[in-house]
């Protein structure tokens, strides 16, 4: 068994920096088109074997040394009570807007609302055994609550912040209903074999430091404190943490996920030597000849410096129209560029 990646979060050395993708899983790959193009996205994440197999392919496609279920962060929200459609981004029939909306919003319980995450995740911790280690995940509070106001993707988030600003006790109310949702359905990934959980807090760049520090910071500490995480390590990755990474450390977790707006060494010495970093390759880069990858790999690992407790990772999701020989190439130069 692979153990570079949890050794690395929990800050212990390693042979060579493991590598991993954030949305490693998808559409640059031919082998996810093809299992995908004999249903939707939901009813791929539904069917727990072909989820198995689309989460196990960049393993052997890549050779990355972690692979992370395949699923959405939207997944459990849906049996909140909100209808879910992917058209192909998130889409949420009703979206929340009132006490009365949130009042109406249940806590899923995992085993009985999403029996087909928790059974992907036992499938993958056999067929991985011998392999690599499986990273569970959810979104963070605030991600969540942005789209579950919103009922989509959007660009400024007016919605969100004009709840928060307007009415903090329903923005407060509902930001606690998912802080429980979150806490029950990661737990239940653990116990079904996750060996470590990424929160992803795509949206938590949007807010002023001052904001997040009330709004999203209770939140999220709250979520991570409620984690069984004495046997497995959690990743907060807060996409444009690079301005407040003082603030979005007091949340806890063992490993600070890093976009590729801020150097590595930086926010290394910002958070110091106890907490690990993933991260932070520019996503574009993997458009770049072979050459110029090389490079880029090579600057993010001289900006860790040989610190241990680093894995390398994008600073955001892989793109889809990235080619996938060149995010083989980038895996090899990790291993390669970094092997004691
Ligand atoms: O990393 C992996 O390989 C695991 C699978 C995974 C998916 N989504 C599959 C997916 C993970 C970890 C996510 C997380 C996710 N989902 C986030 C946080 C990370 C990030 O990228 O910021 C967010 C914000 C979402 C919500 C979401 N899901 C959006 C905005 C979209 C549409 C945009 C897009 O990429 O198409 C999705 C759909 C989605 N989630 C796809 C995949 C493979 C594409 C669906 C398809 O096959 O048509």
């Amino acid at each position: 068994m692979n153990t570079r990646f949890l050794d690395a979060c929990w800050g212990k050395p390693v042979d060579r920096t493991p590598v991993w993708l954030m949305r490693q899983a998808g559409r640059y790959l031919p082998d996810y088109m093809r299992v995908r193009s004999k249903c939707t996205f939901l009813e791929l994440c539904k069917t727990p074997d072909l989820a198995a197999e689309v989460s196990i392919q960049p393993v052997d496609i890549l050779g990355v040394d972690a692979a992370i279920l395949f699923s959405d962060i939207l997944t459990p929200v849906e049996p909140m009570g909100m209808k879910l459609d992917f058209v192909p981004g998130p889409v949420f029939e009703h979206p929340i807007r009132t006490m009365a909306d949130v009042d109406a919003l249940r806590i899923p319980d995992p085993e009985a609302d999403v029996p087909y995450v928790l059974e992907t995740v036992r499938i993958l911790r056999r067929e991985l055994e011998r392999k690599v280690p499986l990273i569970g995940f959810g979104g963070a509070p605030f991600t969540l609550a942005c789209y579950m106001i919103e009922g989509k993707g959007s660009k400024d988030w007016a919605n969100v912040k004009r709840m928060m600003y307007e009415a903090p006790q329903v923005f407060n109310a509902l930001m606690e209903k998912v802080t429980m949702m979150d806490m029950e359905y990661l737990n239940a990934q653990i116990k079904a074999g996750a060996q470590a959980i990424q929160i992803f807090d795509t949206w938590g760049g949007v807010l002023s430091p001052s904001d997040y520090e009330k709004y999203v910071l209770p939140y999220t500490t709250k979520l991570i404190n409620g984690l069984n995480r004495t046997e497995t390590p959690v990743i907060h990755f807060v996409k444009g943490a690079g301005t407040m990474l003082d603030s979005v450390q007091k949340a806890g977790g063992n490993v600070m996920g890093l976009d590729w707006h801020i150097n590595l060494g930086k926010a290394r010495d910002i958070l110091g030597p106890q907490m690990a970093v993933q991260g932070n390759l520019d996503p574009t880069v993997l458009y770049a000849p072979k050459d110029v990858i090389e490079k880029e790999v090579k600057r993010v690992l001289d900006e860790n410096a040989g610190r241990p407790g680093h894995i390398f990772n994008l600073g955001h999701g892989i793109l889809p129209t990235v080619p996938p020989e060149n995010a083989i190439h980038m895996v090899e130069c990790v291993h390669r560029l970094s092997q004691k």
